[in-house]
Parts: C-alpha cells; sequence; structure tokens
C-alpha cells in the first residue's frame, strides 16, 4: 500500500501536488470558480455577513489561511476558532452566519459537537472534509470535498494543502458573488492557483537537503518557528508536525510578536526556522522579517530561513535558506509548509521515530 515509500507519510508528502490539483479539478476553469458544492446553500451566501471557521489542529491551521483570503477578496470579517473552545463560550450567531467546518476525517469529535451546536443556534454550516459521507459533512448544509485521496498516516499532510486550496476556491467564490475582485482579478488569481502543484513538484525536489538537515538536528531539544501574515500558520504547523511527530518542543510564533516576549528564549544555539514573505508583497512586511532575522542571529541563533527564489536579502543573514517557487503571496504558504512537513518527518526518522503512529495520538479524535 505504501508503493515503495518507506512510510505513508513520505507517501503522502509526495501526493501533495495531486491533492491540490485534484481539489481544484473542475473547479477552477476557464479563469473563474465553479462551486457546485454550495448549490444548497446558494440563496442563503447572499445574506451572510460574517464566517466563523471551526476546526481543531491542522485543519485549524488551514482554517487561518483562509481567513487571510477570504477576508482580503471578498470583505467579509473571518474569525477561526478551535472548534473545542467554539462550542462551549456562547458565541454570538445568527442566520446571517456561515459556520465553516474543516476537518481531513470528518469525524472528529470536538468539530462534530460545534457543527451541531452552530447549526442550532441557526448559522448555516459548510464543511470541508477529505472524507465522503463521513459523519461532518452528513450534519451540514453543504459540502467542499478536498480530493487528496485517503490519508492514513496520523500526522496530516496533503489534506492541510487541500484544505488551503479549498478555501481559496471559497474564497474566490464570495469574492465573485460579492463583486469585490473584478473578474480579471480573479482570472489572474485562478492560473497562479493551478499553477502550484507544479510549484510543490519543485519544492519536492529539495528534499534530500532537507533531510540531510534534519539529520544534523537528531540531538535538538527545542525549534522555534517564526513566520508572518500567511506565514503564521505555517510557523504554528512546522511546529505542531514537530512536536507530534519527533516529540521535540516546538513553538510557532507571529515574528511581530518576538519583541513581546519570545525573544527572551533566544540564545546561542537556539534553532529556528523563519517563513520569509515575499518581497513583493504589497504589505512590505520583508523588511520586518529580515530586521527578525538579524535579530535573532546577533544573539547566536541558528537561522534556518524559508524564502522566496531570488530572495538575496537574508542570504548574508540565514544559515541555511530553503529556496520556494514564485507565486501570489497568498499561495505561498502552500509551497512554504511543504519543506516543513519533510522536516517533521526526516526528524522523527533520524531518531528512529515510527512516523505513521506516533505515540499517544489517533489518526481521527472521535473522543470529545
Ligand atoms: O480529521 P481532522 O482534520 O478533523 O483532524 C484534526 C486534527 O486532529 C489533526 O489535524 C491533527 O492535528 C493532526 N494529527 C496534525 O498533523
Amino acid at each position: 500500500e505504501k508503493g515503495g515509500w518507506s512510510s505513508f507519510m513520505a507517501k503522502e508528502i509526495s501526493e501533495e501536488p495531486e491533492a491540490v490539483a485534484k481539489t481544484l479539478l473542475g473547479r477552477a476553469v476557464d479563469g473563474a470558480v465553479h462551486l457546485d458544492d454550495l448549490d444548497p446553500i446558494r440563496e442563503r451566501l447572499l445574506t451572510v455577513n460574517r464566517i466563523i471557521i471551526i476546526a481543531c489542529g491542522t485543519a485549524a491551521y488551514a482554517g487561518i489561511l483562509g481567513k487571510y483570503a477570504i477576508e482580503q477578496w471578498s470583505r467579509l470579517p473571518v474569525e477561526v476558532e478551535l472548534a473545542h473552545e467554539f462550542r462551549y463560550r456562547d458565541p454570538v450567531l445568527d442566520d446571517h452566519t456561515l459556520v465553516v467546518s474543516i476537518s481531513q476525517s470528518g469525524e472528529t469529535m470536538d468539530t462534530l459537537m460545534a457543527v451541531k451546536y452552530a447549526r442550532e443556534q441557526g448559522a448555516q454550516v459548510l464543511s470541508i472534509c477529505n472524507t465522503q459521507g463521513a459523519t461532518i459533512p452528513r450534519e451540514s448544509d453543504a459540502v467542499i470535498y478536498t480530493h487528496a485521496g485517503p490519508e492514513v498516516a496520523v500526522a496530516s499532510t496533503k489534506a492541510f494543502v487541500a484544505q488551503g486550496t479549498a478555501l481559496f476556491l471559497l474564497g474566490l467564490h464570495l469574492a465573485t458573488l460579492r463583486g469585490t475582485l473584478s473578474s480579471e482579478a480573479i482570472a489572474d488569481l485562478v492560473d497562479d492557483l493551478k499553477a502550484i502543484p507544479e510549484k510543490i513538484e519543485r519544492v519536492l525536489e529539495t528534499g534530500d537537503r532537507i533531510k540531510t538537515l534534519a539529520g544534523w538536528m537528531a540531538d535538538t531539544r527545542s525549534v522555534l518557528f517564526l513566520g508572518r501574515h500567511v506565514g503564521y500558520p505555517i510557523a504554528l504547523e512546522g511546529a505542531l508536525k514537530l512536536k507530534e511527530l519527533a516529540y521535540i518542543h516546538a513553538e510557532g510564533f507571529a515574528a511581530g510578536e518576538l519583541k513581546h516576549g519570545p525573544i527572551a528564549l533566544i540564545e546561542p544555539g537556539q534553532i529556528v526556522f523563519v517563513i520569509v514573505p515575499s518581497p513583493r508583497d504589497p504589505r512590505s512586511l520583508h523588511p520586518k522579517v529580515v530586521s527578525n532575522i538579524q535579530e535573532i542571529r546577533a544573539r547566536g541563533a541558528r537561522v534556518i530561513a524559508i524564502a522566496e527564489e531570488g530572495d538575496a536579502a537574508v542570504l548574508p543573514f540565514a544559515d541555511e535558506v530553503l529556496h520556494i517557487p514564485l507565486a501570489s503571496p497568498l499561495f505561498e504558504p502552500l509551497l512554504a509548509v511543504v519543506p516543513l512537513h519533510i522536516f517533521g518527518m526526516e526528524l522523527a526518522a533520524a531518531k528512529g521515530l515510527d512516523v505513521d503512529q506516533p505515540r499517544n495520538l489517533a489518526k481521527s479524535v472521535t473522543v470529545e
């Protein structure tokens, strides 16, 4: 079943390009988005004035990515909340609220309970799910299935990039519906999204270099991840993978938060991954993150930067630079996450751990 791969996780990372391509299939055509999946809530979507995304773990990080894209394109306010927190805090919901649940398995109890609760309160629930006919889609008003194929390894990888893709499609659909982006802008974004699978292939080719890096770090006790804007959920995802797979203390931060506390953790030898925003990003976050790199480097940390091809500004300050191909800044996280998935897997393998079945974890968490 592993088809010659050393683990399901290795196989599933290799399927990340396909997971994106299949999720786009038939939905991104001729420069426009076609989501027939939304037909059951088509009328209600017109009156939505707010979105709440609910999910757990890696799916919640995909949700943060979705928030940034949906807000930017559709101008609808979006919140992201962990499903187990949402359910128990008496959230304000009404029939103009669209709740979007995200779950690979479609069986996560925390997410299922939150979906049921949201519907009881009168919200519309749209679910993004990778498993046909699972409980969460059955309990929802509409479903966008991700077509990543079955994910067996406990660590979620190809499902994450497929969830990001589905959220991008939803954002572009809402922007079309609300007229908040021109059809030219949508066509450009659709074309760029369709180019992502081939770009992920190119990132996968750097796998050996990441394996070597992981091999050097097998004794590391703590790793930090910094990212900003859409790089922030990628930092969280990189850290979760190290905890879950390699049992290493790892933390992801929003880079802007560094000076509000975490910089005190930086000491000689500390390994810090930095997801560097595109120098082309209109928000001009690139120089801010480069100066974060200088600050942590000055305190003796070892910096591994994930940066766009041709980004020369990070080279003098980083110990290692992993390059990713150019894409629209909102889509770059689908590329930047790939080296971190490989890194988590390779570090676990270097420590001799079971990559597919980490201790204490189940693939789907069917208890609250
Ligand atoms: O099946 P789901 O997407 O609902 O699962 C959610 C989380 O349990 C899951 O993403 C978990 O965080 C992964 N093991 C992370 O790699």
